[in-house]
């Protein structure tokens, strides 16, 4: 991949740090992070009209350019939350679920929502199914199976990541909404690592429930992100913050809007840098960028799997596999190895768990280069040939 210098200078990272771990946080460039300055200052400037007044329609013109980037007919259907785990709370606690009855999930979902899941399910006495999905992934058709076998007269929810967190992998969500509708469950889709990552089209997914992330991919400051419900199901969402939105004095034309919107005072200018966003990433042929991505996280696998002695979890290919990528390490102390790989190489990657297995993930953006890939390989050649923190 030919280094894409002139965007590298666009971003605050530090110089120093081979920054492979994307996936996380994201990482803002600076000209949007100038607008969100902007913003920031409009609202010291004059914080009541910010705040009170002139904010609603700031936010209805940030929310109607989200709605075009991401194939949202109606703006409305959208609103800002400050992340998805946000985001599934507000679903989660709303649900109308009845003692006994099951949300369908994998064994591959983010832990974050896990526990959100467990939770809520918990207090309903209803159970969190995370039905176990054969790994590799060889087929749709088979990850479909798989999870549908979890299916039973108590299922009423289907909650599935459009990309996992820990097996960076990109899963049929289309497919398994439609399957789940035919079956008469709820769907919701957990796509924090989706928009700005690859081709997204949320139409044509058909969830009842979305949740996206704009600070990771679309690059957004941090705590931007969005909640999506289907116009039938609005109506069933509580807020997960009771402040002046409920039974508001002047309502708008939308409740979904009011309880989700008015959670109390708070700083929303990350939500007015979405245009920003999209313009920047519409001015860098963010396509384009995303394939180059895509072409040299698949490039180096090979020889990260053959350091490592491990197999991919799914197929290597732009079905399954965006800018980032899992690879199984046979490591005894993740945490340990993370940290060694920070402190002694200047290498930022995650380890992360997921049952019984590690996972390191790399993630490529476009102020990579190969130089990060081969200091990331050097490094786990050496602490390898020790024998303590790889096996
Ligand atoms: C699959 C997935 N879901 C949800 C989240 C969102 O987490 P949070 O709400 O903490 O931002 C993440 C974050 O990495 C994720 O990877």
């Amino acid at each position: 991949m030919i280094p894409m210098k002139d965007l590298t200078s666009h971003f605050l990272l530090r110089k120093d740090i081979h920054f492979l771990n994307f996936g996380s946080f994201g990482a803002t460039p600076g000209p949007v992070f100038e607008k969100y300055r902007e913003w920031q200052l409009l609202l010291e400037a004059e914080p009541v009209q910010f705040i009170a007044f002139d904010g609603h329609q700031y936010l209805a013109n940030s929310r109607a350019a989200l709605a075009e980037y991401i194939n949202c007919p109606d703006p409305d259907d959208l609103v800002y939350v400050t992340n998805p785990s946000y985001a599934i709370n507000t679903i989660a606690s709303s649900l109308p679920l009845q003692p006994g009855d099951e949300v369908l999930s994998t064994n591959i979902e983010y832990g974050a929502c896990d526990r959100a899941w467990d939770f809520h399910c918990n207090r309903k006495q209803a159970t969190y199914r995370r039905q176990k999905i054969t790994l590799p992934l060889v087929s749709k058709e088979q990850f479909l199976k798989d999870l549908f076998a979890g299916v039973n007269e108590r299922t009423k929810v289907l909650f599935i990541s459009h990309i996992t967190s820990t097996t960076g992998v990109i899963l049929p969500v289309k497919e398994a909404c439609e399957e789940a509708k035919a079956r008469g469950l709820v769907t919701i889709v957990d796509g924090a690592h989706v928009p700005g990552h690859i081709p997204f089209d949320l139409s044509s997914i058909r969830a009842d429930f979305y949740t996206g992330a704009c600070h990771k991919w679309m690059m957004a400051p941090k705590g931007c992100s969005f909640l999506y419900a289907e116009k039938a199901y609005q109506q069933m969402l509580d807020p997960l913050v009771v402040s002046w939105g409920y039974r508001a004095a002047k309502p708008s034309h939308s409740q979904f809007l009011d309880y989700h919107q008015m959670t109390g005072t708070r700083d929303f200018s990350a939500f007015l840098t979405v245009p920003a966003c999209i313009e920047f990433m519409a001015a860098h042929d963010w396509r384009k960028v995303a394939r180059d991505c895509h072409d040299m996280v698949i490039g180096h696998a090979g020889r990260f799997f053959a350091l490592l002695e491990t197999e991919p979890v799914s197929p290597l290919d732009d079905q399954w596999i965006g800018q980032m990528i899992s690879i199984p390490i046979k490591s005894p102390e993740p945490e340990m190895l993370q940290r060694r790989l920070f402190t002694q190489f200047r290498i930022e990657v995650p380890l992360m768990r997921q049952e019984d297995d590690v996972y390191i993930r790399y993630s490529i953006n476009a102020f990579n280069d190969e130089k990060d890939l081969d200091a990331l390989h050097a490094a786990l050649a050496e602490i390898k040939s020790e024998g303590t923190l790889i096996r």
